[in-house]
């Protein structure tokens, strides 16, 4: 028995020395320059699939379950164009356009919600808005944006998954901050 119990903790002392030389090594590897920094180029598969599960798993621990209290009326979401149209569409691509204004490769890239709505939780859609997502080039709004408007942006992403849903267009005069904007930058 009691050799059992000391091959149990032999194995379990080498493992996490295992796992502590692995995780050292590949830490190591990164500092040393290993990691080409470019971002033109797509994130590998492995890169994807740890980053979104780390944010998943961070939004479940994070994110509060609250509900939006913002419906898709007609003015809500003229709102919410408007603001998508000022703060949003730069990165992720305006409504009429499919290209984003500054046709900028981010890395980790911004997910072009026009194209590819968001399959995300109306909760974590509003967390990661109002606090941005670190290491990413998601910047927080809770500086810019009421926790109102923010919601009211999720109402409108949310729209964006419906099929036929009747978006109201960006245009010029949705979009006061016209300099450099999606519409202009597509054409
Ligand atoms: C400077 C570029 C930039 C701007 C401006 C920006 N975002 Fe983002 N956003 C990103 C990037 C990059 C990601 C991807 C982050 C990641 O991979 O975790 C992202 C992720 C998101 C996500 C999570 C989507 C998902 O399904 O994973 C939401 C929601 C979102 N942004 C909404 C907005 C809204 C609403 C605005 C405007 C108020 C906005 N973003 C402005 C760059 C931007």
């Amino acid at each position: 028995m009691r050799k059992f119990l000391l091959g149990i903790v032999t194995g379990l002392a080498l493992a996490i020395v295992a796992v502590f030389v692995l995780g050292m090594g590949a830490l190591m590897y990164v500092e040393a320059g290993h990691v080409d920094p470019r971002a033109d180029i797509p994130p590998s598969s492995f890169e994807k699939k740890r980053a979104m599960g780390a944010l998943d798993a961070a939004l479940d621990r994070y994110a509060p379950q609250s509900k939006d209290p913002i419906q898709p009326t007609a003015p809500n979401l003229a709102r919410a164009a408007k603001l998508y149209g000022t703060y949003c569409a730069k990165c992720h691509g305006a409504m009429n356009s499919s290209e984003t204004a500054w046709r900028v490769r981010l890395y980790p890239p911004a997910p072009q919600f026009p194209k590819e709505p968001t399959d995300m939780e109306e909760f974590e859609n509003f967390y990661v808005i109002k606090h941005g997502v670190r290491w990413t080039a998601m910047p927080a709004w809770s500086d810019q944006l009421s926790d109102q408007d923010i919601w009211g942006l999720v109402t409108y992403l949310n729209q964006m998954k419906k099929p036929g849903a009747s978006m109201p267009r960006m245009s010029r005069s949705l979009n006061p901050s016209a300099e450099g904007t999606a519409e202009k930058g597509a054409r």
